[in-house]
């Protein structure tokens, strides 16, 4: 079937549903919530919704642990509150793309429990192995939620493989059974109406032959044996056989530790089998690998991360552009200015929003949300960040590793969205599940709103050039000044139009460069983040967009 590829012309704004808007006032975001939202979203100039799971789990992993794939948990409202979102998205022309997480389930799920109790066909759903005769772990690999990624169930006397939390275990996609549930799932929510999938940590289905111990990696340990794994292409050929090539829907694939060049085996539009990857190298411009590891941040590492990618799918494949989604916190804190919020906010949406590729926009994000920093780490809720903070040296002085789960811990960025300055930020009638972050007097919707230069009228200003200019969708893409590290200056070209993107992330004042080729007086000035502007000089963080036709 010849796809028309309609993610290329949308913008996605992604639901993490437990803190967006609580609709019945027990303190937690629901669907109801939602549903009174959708103009909100559309209002953004955004067509497309991603929810993070919504299905009945315990809650272990915020809903990252599914205990049933083919239903809507109650307190989100269930399956009646479901169809009222879907309905009203597809009657406002937006659609609506599901979280697929068949990497694990929850040990709550009934084919875990009765896997445990070796009832079939259930036995070989997971991946069981033996104590070994010396006593030890079945191998070294590490949780990527710290510890040991094995478990020693009682009821099977076996351990299971969990390469996320205790209360998520790893599905045995070798099991042509379990192939069949994920294709079950996927019809499921097809044949409800919704328009695709991103799929969690998908690169990790497949783990290698024998789960060999990792000699190498000393973070991560383990990664190498499952990421990528030997027959991961082989599976997501199948699920794209059988049932989503009989869709018209699109696919993300969430990868970490992904090159490009490894991106098209994925997603090379001739003959990937996804549409669209979450690569992490845009989220490590002030970290290693993990956001438990931070450096200062460097542009030159954030530059380099969206021009390798860039040029790397150009023609291949098609980009997925974010700077925030729920396992990161706020990107103003990390990249921009918190003493500048709103014009390294506006740097940011300048810097990302104009690449080729579809973007994301995590709830928040477009009002500028900035890093949670409670007072007591016992106010976190995120499984990482409590396991980080109880294995990390408790002799350190408490406000130095509270310092840190502010940097990087998940929770940093799951605070209630700010909708405006009553209590609970507008949130909730009740108790909110998660404290919202204390600032949201200043920091709000309704505040943003009222300003025709605040940083949400600006990603609308941004979401809308992008829909009406084919330079945006199209052109072809060119950095300049690679080794300035605090200017981002890029070119978008198609034989009509020509686009020049021009973001200081310093905070002073900058000297203006121009690319050779490029007339600014002859440009059209089409987005500014500041009003008053000058010809040679750009004030702290300032960004502007520049067109030529
Ligand atoms: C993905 C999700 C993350 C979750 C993990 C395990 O990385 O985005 O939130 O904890 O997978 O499902
Ligand atoms: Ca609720």
């Amino acid at each position: 079937m010849e796809r028309n590829r309609w993610y290329k012309d949308m913008v996605f704004y992604q639901i993490w549903p437990r803190s967006f808007k609580d609709g019945n006032g027990d303190g937690m975001g629901d669907l109801w919530g939602v549903l009174s939202k959708l103009d909100y979203i559309r209002s953004l100039g955004c067509d497309g919704i991603w929810f993070s799971p919504v299905y009945p789990s315990p809650g272990a992993d915020c809903g990252y642990d599914i205990a049933d794939y083919t239903d809507i948990a109650p307190e989100f409202g269930g399956m009646e509150a479901f169809r009222a979102v879907l309905d009203g998205l597809h009657n406002r022309g937006m659609k609506l793309i599901m979280d697929l997480v068949v990497n694990h389930t929850s040990d709550e799920h009934e084919w875990f429990q009765k896997s445990r109790q070796r009832i079939d066909p259930y036995t070989d759903y997971y991946i069981w192995r033996p104590k070994k005769p010396n006593g030890k772990l079945p191998n070294n690999w590490q949780s990527n939620f710290e510890g040991s990624a094995w478990q020693w169930d009682e009821v099977r006397g076996e351990y299971y493989l969990h390469l996320f939390a205790v209360k998520q275990p790893d599905l045995n996609m070798d099991n042509p059974l379990v192939r069949e549930e994920v294709k079950r799932i996927l019809r499921f929510w097809l044949d409800m109406g919704v328009d695709g999938f991103r799929e969690d940590v998908i690169t990790f289905i497949s783990k290698k032959k024998g789960l060999p111990d990792d000699r190498l990696f000393p973070i991560y340990k383990g990664m190498r044996h499952y990421n990528h794994g030997p027959h991961v292409h082989e599976y997501l050929t199948e699920f794209k056989r059988d049932v989503l090539d009989h869709y018209d829907c699109m696919t993300l694939a969430e990868a970490p530790l992904v090159s490009p060049k490894r991106a098209l085996e994925y997603i090379d539009e001739e003959n990937g089998q996804m549409d669209m990857m979450i690569q992490f190298q845009c989220q490590t411009a002030d970290c290693l690998f993990t956001d438990w590891l931070p450096t200062k941040f460097s542009l030159r590492r954030l530059k380099k991360a969206f021009s390798v990618w860039q040029y790397g799918l150009e023609g291949k494949a098609w980009n997925m552009l974010y700077l925030e989604n729920h396992d990161h916190p706020r990107i103003i804190s990390r990249y921009g200015s918190e003493a500048y919020r709103r014009d390294s906010g506006k740097a940011l949406a300048a810097a990302y929003l104009f690449l080729k590729g579809t973007p994301f926009i995590y709830q928040g994000q477009e009002i500028g949300m900035l890093n949670w920093k409670p007072a007591k780490p016992e106010l976190y809720n995120d499984v990482q960040t409590r396991n980080h903070f109880a294995n990390s040296n408790p002799k350190k002085p408490l406000e130095k590793r509270l310092r840190e789960l502010w940097r990087s811990s998940r929770d940093s960025a799951r605070t209630p969205v700010q909708w405006d300055d009553s209590e609970n930020a507008g949130f909730t009638t009740g108790t909110p599940w998660l404290p919202v972050n204390e600032n949201y007097k200043e920091i709000n919707a309704a505040a943003e709103e009222r300003d025709p230069d605040s940083l949400l009228n600006f990603y609308r200003k941004a979401i809308a050039l992008r829909k009406a200019l084919p330079a945006v969708r199209d052109g072809e893409y060119r950095e300049y000044f690679r080794l300035s590290s605090k200017l981002y200056v890029y070119s978008r070209k198609t034989d009509e139009q020509k686009l020049l993107v021009i973001c200081s992330f310093a905070d002073t004042d900058m000297k203006i460069r121009v690319p050779r080729g490029f007339d600014l007086k002859s440009g059209k000035l089409i987005l500014q983040s500041h009003t008053d502007i000058s010809e040679s000089t750009l004030k702290p963080y300032e960004s502007r967009v520049y067109l030529w036709e």
